[in-house]
């Protein structure tokens, strides 16, 4: 009886499974003329791609996981990340600087970087594109942010998409939840 009650309670959704409010809805998703402003608040890393897995991947340099984003009164926008340096968790904040385009900015870092919404629904998730120029080398880099630390399936089906159109498979996707090692340390 106690077996039947648990599975009951699990099935209506007292594991780690997902609440109705964390449902994809497609018509809520924009990917132009973004309002920066409702873009700030708190995010969680979810995955990242990349065409050079190094960049993300353990000690990679944009192995970054997000606490907060700010839309500065200039336009910019303000990330504040922590990451791990020899075992300790380290604060960076990181100002990309507006551009004349919407939901684009810049930052010089290892080169030139364009950062780009790729599209968002404010409320869940946000997918951003970075793209670095070094020398003669370009660089690709996607995020997939979300306000809850865990997001289903489908946001990451959708982040799946979104690498497509910029020619990375999912063998470029690294998966970060649950790899935050300062978690805790928000
Ligand atoms: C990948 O990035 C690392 C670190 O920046 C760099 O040393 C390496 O040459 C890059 N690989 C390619 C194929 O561009
Ligand atoms: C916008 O403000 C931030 C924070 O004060 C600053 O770092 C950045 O350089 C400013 N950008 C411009 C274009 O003035």
């Amino acid at each position: 009886m106690a077996l039947l009650l648990l599975g009951l309670g699990l099935g209506l959704g007292w594991g780690p499974s997902f609440t109705s409010a964390q449902i994809l809805n497609p018509q809520a998703i924009v990917q132009r003329n973004y309002n920066m402003a409702r873009v700030a608040g708190t995010w969680y890393s979810i995955s990242m791609a990349s065409d050079n897995l190094t960049w993300v991947q353990e000690h990679g340099d944009l192995r970054l996981f997000v606490r907060r984003i700010e839309h500065l009164g200039n336009g910019s926008l303000k990330f504040n990340f922590r990451f791990r340096v020899q075992g300790e968790c380290v604060i960076v904040a990181v100002v990309f600087e507006r551009t004349e385009k919407n939901g684009e900015f810049s930052i010089a870092y290892q080169g030139q970087n364009k950062l780009q919404v790729v599209e968002t629904d404010y409320r869940l998730f946000i997918i951003f594109y970075l793209h670095n120029t070094q020398a003669e080398r370009q660089t690709q880099v996607l995020a997939l942010y979300g306000r809850n630390p865990e997001m289903s399936p489908a946001f990451l089906n959708r982040f799946e998409q979104a690498c497509r159109r910029y020619g990375l498979s999912s063998r470029a996707i690294i998966h970060l939840t649950s790899q935050d090692r300062c978690f805790y340390n928000r």
